[in-house]
């Protein structure tokens, strides 16, 4: 039997194909672990979809995003590896996904929607573009106290690179430098790609792979300031192959909840949050 992650890579950037494959494990998987599956809106005529425990436990609360970017595909793709393989390992944890967050732009692989919107930019008014907010954005914006509860505790926006060979990181902590969130998720991607080195990012610094706590009116950067208290935009190469960079981001989902789940972090300790 062929690797799941082979089949998707033969059909990275159709939607229609994403689509049936999601709602077909929601059918005969997901319903049974208790999830809902919401149509939050239709981007020209494809459906935006939330991803959520229907019930929510006394457990951490975490939100997976995959392909803000339509030129970025696999992190929609390994979010979909990780729910047929995966997610039925993990009870003690409330874990939501969108799971596919820029539909007409993975069908055109392009990094824009269908309207030329950035679907990342525009979130906090004030920062780096200052772009208007895309369709995709306000349907979260509208959505905000609800997204902002189901991400309490965590958020990772999973993203590729087009110019890449190598790995980074985006993260936010409240902390003046990087600490075992941000150290874990490296560790995650560098198993499977070389990490980026002491580049400049869009006028962000990078040192060791990783732009930390960097205000850049993302959806990561809104959410951040929502009160989330661990924040991450993962980068995976996009001129390494497809299939490999799959099994990438399901690994990364699983290292990103596993810090939840094994007490490595504050969030069970009620510890007060303060800005950096
Ligand atoms: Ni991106």
């Amino acid at each position: 039997m062929p690797q799941i992650e082979n089949h998707f890579a033969e059909v990275l950037h159709s939607e229609r194909r994403y689509r049936e494959l999601l709602t077909r494990w929601h059918a005969e998987s997901g319903t049974k672990l208790g999830y809902s599956l919401i149509e939050l809106t239709k981007i020209d005529g494809r459906p935006l979809y939330l991803l959520r425990p229907a019930e929510l436990n006394d457990g951490p609360r975490v939100l997976v995003a995959g392909a803000f970017h339509g030129e970025e595909p696999c992190g929609a793709w390994g979010i979909l590896k990780f729910l047929i393989e995966d997610l039925q390992r993990y009870s003690s944890i409330n874990i939501s996904f969108l799971p596919l967050v820029n539909p007409t732009g993975l069908d055109a692989s392009t990094r824009v929607n269908y309207l030329g919107q950035n679907p990342n930019c525009g979130f906090v008014a004030g920062t780096k573009d200052d772009l208007p907010i895309s369709t995709e954005g306000q349907v979260f914006v509208d959505h905000l106290p609800i997204i902002s509860d189901l991400a309490k505790d965590g958020f990772i926006s999973l993203h590729e690179d087009w110019e890449q060979t190598h790995t980074y990181l985006y993260t936010f902590e409240s902390a003046k430098t990087p600490g075992r969130f941000t150290n874990r998720l490296l560790e995650a991607l560098s198993k499977f790609f070389p990490i980026l080195q002491d580049d400049s990012c869009e006028g962000a610094s990078m040192r060791g792979g990783v732009i930390f706590n960097h205000p850049d009116g993302s959806f990561e950067d809104l959410l951040f300031r929502s009160g989330t208290r661990y924040a991450a935009c993962s980068e995976t190469p996009g001129a390494q192959p497809a299939a490999r960079r799959i099994v990438c981001n399901a690994h990364v989902i699983k290292e990103f909840i596993g810090f939840f789940v094994t007490g490595d972090n504050d969030v069970s300790q009620g510890a007060s949050r303060t800005r950096p």
